[in-house]
């Protein structure tokens, strides 16, 4: 597809809407996982704004920074740690309305303020994460949940 993106204005639902069938085109090409999660972060980044978007990848028991929009971050979370590091121990996605008040968050930047992290699981195994953050309080909903899962979906990581 062409590697320009189309944005539109409207509700969470009709963005995500758009975007679908745009990243599955982007991503349906192409079989190298860096190139497709680098364009997931910037499709996502360029539609929404928001603070950062990035993957971290399970890489010998540790997650690593993968492929990301916005400022630079750390590079290296353990398990259980922070919110990435609880989604990956209890492969869920987690939404945090107040950063502030999630035990153990890590704070790559003080001016996030709210996030969502996906697993991405293959065969059972949590082998990254999908982490998004806003610099606004209780940004993120069940809405993000579902078609941020949906994109996770989309990507093939064998
Ligand atoms: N806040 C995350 C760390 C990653 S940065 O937000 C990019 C966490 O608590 O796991």
């Amino acid at each position: 597809m062409a590697e320009d993106l189309k944005l539109i204005d409207g509700t969470k639902k009709a963005q995500y809407e758009s975007l679908i069938p745009q990243i599955k085109a982007l991503v349906e090409g192409e079989s190298d996982l860096v190139a497709n999660l680098a364009n997931i972060a910037a499709a996502l980044k360029e539609q929404f704004g928001w603070f950062w978007v990035g993957f971290y990848l399970v890489k010998n028991e540790v997650l690593v920074l993968g492929p990301f929009q916005g400022p630079v971050a750390c590079t290296r979370i353990t398990k259980n740690r922070g919110v990435c590091g609880s989604s990956w121990s209890t492969a869920k996605t987690l939404i945090v309305p107040d950063v502030a008040v999630f035990p153990g968050h890590i704070a790559c930047s003080s001016l996030s303020k709210s996030e969502i992290v996906v697993p991405i699981i293959v065969n059972e195994k949590v082998v990254g994460v999908l982490d998004v953050d806003s610099e606004q309080l209780n940004n993120f909903d069940t809405i993000d949940q579902q078609y941020l899962e949906a994109i996770i979906a989309l990507i093939s990581f064998n």
